[in-house]
């Protein structure tokens, strides 16, 4: 195995909408925010966070649930901390320092170095146990080749400033067509684990060379903290929130349980209307919420988006990642160096593909979790 891989931080979109005309005629001026930031995630609340640096300190994060962090989310699994969402700090030990890794390391976060090396000696036939070593190699070898071709193949389009095309596109130019159980699962792994969509949904442009893994390194820690990843939005949050004795937020400029509905915009300004029938003014709006959400039209927008926005928003996939956690009883698999992570393969591909033990991190618990 030459290549590691790990998740990507989806990326967010960003939407700003506003104008430059304040409002300083009317009575409420004084007290309406200057921005409303819609969304607690880590992208609202880095918004945030830099918009107060930047010393504007009248804004309003609006958030629907009640929490901060989204996609970042731990959860009590029979009595351990496991992650709902991301899960790695993906891109360690590069030329650039990840400003993720900088946090996970200001609040001494658990984490462990992920190793994938030693994959190919755990990759599991249908039925009956582990493939040979040197069979499943000699087929991450070839898949790797192909992965390769790709990388060049992307490096040339975008020299000579070419459209995009798909992984899938790159593997049929090199001929490549993985149909048996284990060049499936190979396939899965190199693409769908890293990028939660099949070969035909990803890009070859943005993922072949990741920007994550050149820029920042090749290395993923697992973080397995009991404060959970979450925790980096806390630290971003507590920068410039105000918070009582025991660290909570108290600071009013975040308001929890607020669903955003609509967002309208007029010279004077933004009205974001929430679903208990509040509507809040302000100069600009920031949108931070999931590709999801306003892909479904959840959030209105008077007047409606621009068409080329909307365009952007259309063309990308919501993608969907699952992972199950499963507790045994007893411990039936291998343990120690090298057997941390292992592949199933099977005819259905994506068919419960991709597994990991976490009994090395909790020590005591019989975990496993895949996806
Ligand atoms: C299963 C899974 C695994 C992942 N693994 C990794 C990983 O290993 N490493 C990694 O780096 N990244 C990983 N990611 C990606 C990472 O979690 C996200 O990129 C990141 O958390 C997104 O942050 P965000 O602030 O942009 O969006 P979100 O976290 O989605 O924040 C948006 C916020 O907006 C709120 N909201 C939505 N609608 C409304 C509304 N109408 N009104 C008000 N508020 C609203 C939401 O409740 C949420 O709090 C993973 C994601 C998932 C789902
Ligand atoms: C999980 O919940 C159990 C019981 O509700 C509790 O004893 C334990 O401390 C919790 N563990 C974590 C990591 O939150
Ligand atoms: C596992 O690897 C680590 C570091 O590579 C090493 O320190 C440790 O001794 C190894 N454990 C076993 C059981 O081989
Ligand atoms: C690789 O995995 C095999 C099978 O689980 C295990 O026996 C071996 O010790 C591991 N090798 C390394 C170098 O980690």
């Amino acid at each position: 195995m030459g290549i590691r891989r790990t998740r990507l931080m989806l990326a967010s979109l960003i939407v700003i909408m506003g104008t430059l005309l304040g409002c300083p005629g009317a009575a409420t001026a004084k007290r309406a925010p200057t921005v409303i930031i819609v969304g607690a995630g880590m992208s609202g609340i880095s918004a945030a966070k830099t918009l107060s640096d930047a010393g504007i300190k009248r804004i309003l994060i609006l958030e629907a649930t009640n929490r901060i962090g989204g996609r970042m989310y731990k959860a009590n699994f029979s009595g351990v901390s496991v992650e709902l969402g991301a899960n790695w700090v993906s891109g360690v030990g590069g030329p650039q320092v990840n400003p993720i890794w900088i946090m996970a390391n200001k609040l001494r976060l658990k984490s462990f170095l992920s190793n994938f090396q030693n994959i190919s000696s755990n990759t599991y036939k249908p039925v009956g146990g582990v493939y040979e070593e040197s069979v499943a190699r000699k087929a991450f070898e070839v898949a790797e080749q192909v992965v390769e071709f790709g990388t060049e193949v992307s490096k040339d389009l975008a020299a000579r400033k070419q459209p995009d095309i798909s992984i899938l596109t790159s593997q049929r130019l090199k001929n490549y067509f993985p149909k048996t159980p284990l060049e499936m699962v190979i396939d899965y792994y190199l693409c769908d684990f890293e990028s939660a969509e099949p070969p035909r949904a990803t890009s070859l442009l943005n993922s072949v060379p990741s920007s994550t893994y050149s820029n920042f390194g090749e290395d993923s820690y697992f973080v397995a903290d009991p404060r959970g990843y979450e925790s980096v939005v806390h630290y971003v949050a507590q920068q410039f929130l105000t918070t009582n004795a025991a660290g909570q937020i108290t600071d009013p400029r975040l308001q929890l349980k607020k669903v955003v509905t609509e967002i309208s915009r007029s010279p004077r300004g933004v009205a974001v209307k929430t679903e208990d029938g509040l509507v809040h003014r302000a100069d600009y709006v920031i949108v931070s919420v999931s590709l999801g959400v306003l892909q479904n039209n959840l959030i209105k927008f008077h007047p409606s988006l621009p068409q080329w926005k909307i365009l952007a928003l259309d063309q990308f996939n919501m993608a969907i990642y699952t992972k199950i956690f499963l507790k045994f009883p007893y411990k039936f698999w291998p343990s120690g160096n090298g057997t941390e992570f292992f592949l199933y393969a099977h005819e259905k591909r994506g068919y419960y593909p991709f597994w990991q033990v976490i009994q090395f991190i909790t020590l005591s618990e019989n975990l496993f979790f895949k996806m």
